[in-house]
């Protein structure tokens, strides 16, 4: 696991950018996996900005999303189709048959089959992850297991209190999502986790310190994956010595 400590979020998200610009000019066909949150929105607008100077081109490019929240349409504002669509797929050259997304407001079960079935026949070459405070990657939460195929999740209290800020109010927030497992993220040709924030510190210190891989702390199968970097700008990393 290779570490990259950045002067801020802005450069974080430009070397991020250039790790997919990277592996785009190299395979026009690409399956690219992509994040929601708060923290890959920079790297989108860097894409978009590549995208405009005509220094990538997504025609061939496909894409997969981590996770979905069970209940929400594509064209509910806080879903993580809506996300995409706001932040990334309406402004590049993407074909959206080439697009993968959890259908939220379908049936759970077929959505976990027609995900699986998807990441079987498809390998990543590139996955963005953020980092929920408690070191949950995806909808992936600490257990006292590792799940490896695409699931439903009844998400964390602490994961509910944390995207609140998205919603009205917290009671709005859906309590289960639909999720890549730990199969479809550790078998990324490459693995990219950007971080950024003091709330996510004691997670990304407990990473860095240590060098296995326990359930508790999901992010920690980067350990195993055969090309993962960490991103994080030099404010959260002194809070991790
Ligand atoms: C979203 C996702 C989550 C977020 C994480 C951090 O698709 O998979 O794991 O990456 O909750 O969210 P932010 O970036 O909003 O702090």
């Amino acid at each position: 696991m290779k570490l990259i400590v950045t002067e801020s979020y802005e450069e974080s998200s430009r070397v991020a950018a250039d790790l997919y610009k990277n592996v785009i000019e190299h395979k026009r066909n690409a399956l690219i996996g992509l994040a929601t949150g708060s923290t890959p929105i920079g790297m989108y607008e860097c894409l978009v900005d590549d995208y405009k100077r005509g220094l990538i081109d997504f025609s061939e490019i496909r894409t997969v999303n981590l996770d979905e929240y069970e209940g929400l349409a594509r064209d509910h504002d806080q879903s993580f189709g809506y996300f995409m669509d706001q932040h990334f797929f309406s402004k590049v050259n993407l074909k959206e048959e080439n697009i993968f997304l959890v259908d939220g407001a379908a049936d759970a079960a077929k959505q976990e089959k027609r995900f699986n079935d998807f990441l079987k026949d498809n390998k990543i070459d590139i996955q963005i992850l953020g980092i929920g405070n408690n070191g949950h990657i995806g909808f992936n939460e600490p257990d006292s297991y590792f799940t490896a195929s695409a699931h439903k999740v009844e998400l964390a209290e602490e994961t509910i209190k944390a995207n609140a800020r998205f919603f009205e109010k917290e009671s709005d927030v859906p309590r289960s999502a639909i999720t890549m497992g730990m199969y479809g993220i550790a078998t990324a040709a490459k693995v990219i986790l950007v971080a950024t924030g003091a709330a996510k510190a004691p997670a990304i210190k407990k990473l860095l310190e240590s060098d296995h891989v326990d359930p508790q702390l999901p992010c920690s199968i980067l350990h195993i994956c055969e090309d993962a970097t960490v991103i994080v700008d030099k404010d959260l990393y002194e809070l991790t010595k």
